[in-house]
């Protein structure tokens, strides 16, 4: 059997950590050989591939990025794409693939398994916002970057007493936000699900500034005001339309400083939070994806996401990863209320 590998999507740690146990497996344990596809879905659209063996693997287990490369090409948006990647699959003589990706990547996936392509899923993204499965690897990272980070930006805000907002991913949903905030402390969290009220923001700064602790705000790019409260911007969108967010860290700055008088900074973490080596728990995490992702091809059951469910590896039909975003439920985002302003 020669199996395919490929990663597409936002890269994040753990990506060599699940190409390493599916080459490792499906050698040992199956006698496989395996086919790199480069950059996502560009590499079996257009033939472009790279050695992996037991070379090309050692030593990537710590490592972040993806030795794969990635890109978010939507080969569905492509004249022929689907057929293109079958005739290179069968050129190349590639009975299955393996894609490690988050909603758009799997997304893709499931529709060339209805097409007949057999194809099996690895969840990743930064953001922890794929169905069916508790945690994506990567997301630990993540939140510990974050924390860190916010960790560091207090001693700061208080030595200036001035308001610090800082700007994390997710653009549909609010998990970073939530969990780093939580854990270093925030004053205050915004995320996409839940619109928030400038005048409460601003209570909630004032009240922070008045016991002489500076208020540190975690905002995730894709929060926003309820309507009419501020204006925003809008970016460029992607392949998979998807709207380029940043800004809404700075906007809150001019906003807070404005209605309070006190001076406000935003950084924004950004790509810092995708980089680097992955924690112990994404390195695990996503070893035992792999694994389990090999386990799948060789069992025949194709059409799947392996996914962690508690702590056991479980496998769930594609449709059901991609169906729905998994979104900060109310009552998560009310346990973090509690300790704001
Ligand atoms: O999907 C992962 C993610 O890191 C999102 O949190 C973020 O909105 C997006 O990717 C950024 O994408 P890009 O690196 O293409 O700008």
């Amino acid at each position: 059997m020669r199996v395919g590998v490929l990663t597409g999507g936002g890269d994040c740690p753990g990506l060599n950590a699940v190409i390493r146990a599916v080459v490792r497996k499906g050698i040992k344990d199956y006698g496989y050989e395996f086919v790199g596809f480069r950059d996502g879905w560009r590499g079996p659209l257009e033939g472009d591939t790279m050695p992996l063996d037991i070379s090309a693997v050692r030593g990537i287990l710590p490592r972040g990025g993806t030795i794969l490369g990635s890109s978010r090409t939507n080969l569905m948006k492509i004249d022929g794409g689907v057929e293109r990647v079958k005739d290179n699959l069968a050129g190349l003589g590639v009975d299955a693939l393996i894609a490690i990706g988050g909603e758009d990547t799997l997304g893709v996936a499931r529709q060339l398994y209805d097409r007949d392509v057999k194809v099996v899923g690895v969840p990743k993204t930064i953001d922890n916002d794929l169905n069916a499965t508790d945690y994506t690897f990567g997301f630990d990272t993540a939140v510990n970057i974050s924390m860190e980070a916010i960790d560091r930006l207090h001693t700061t805000a208080e030595s200036h007493h001035r308001a610090l907002i800082v700007e994390v991913m997710g653009r549909h949903a609010g998990w970073i936000a939530l969990h780093s905030g939580m854990a270093a402390g925030a004053n205050v969290i915004l995320i996409p699900e839940r619109p928030f009220d400038i005048d409460e923001v601003v209570a909630h700064v004032e009240s922070r500034f008045k016991t002489n602790y500076a208020p540190i705000i975690v905002v995730a790019e894709g929060a926003h005001p309820k309507d009419g409260q501020m204006e925003l911007s809008t970016g460029e969108m992607d392949s998979f339309g998807h709207v380029r967010l940043g800004g809404i860290g700075q906007r809150l700055a001019e906003e807070i400083e404005s209605r309070t008088g006190k001076e406000a900074r935003s950084v924004v973490l950004g790509h810092v939070q995708r980089g680097g080596t992955p924690t112990a728990f994404d390195r695990v995490l996503a070893t035992r994806l792999g694994a389990n992702a090999i386990a799948a091809v060789n069992d025949k059951d194709f059409g799947k996401m392996v996914g962690l469910q508690g702590t056991d590896i479980v496998r769930v039909d594609l449709a059901a990863a991609t169906d729905v975003l998994k979104t900060v439920p109310v009552e998560r985002y009310e346990e973090a209320e509690v300790f704001f302003g």
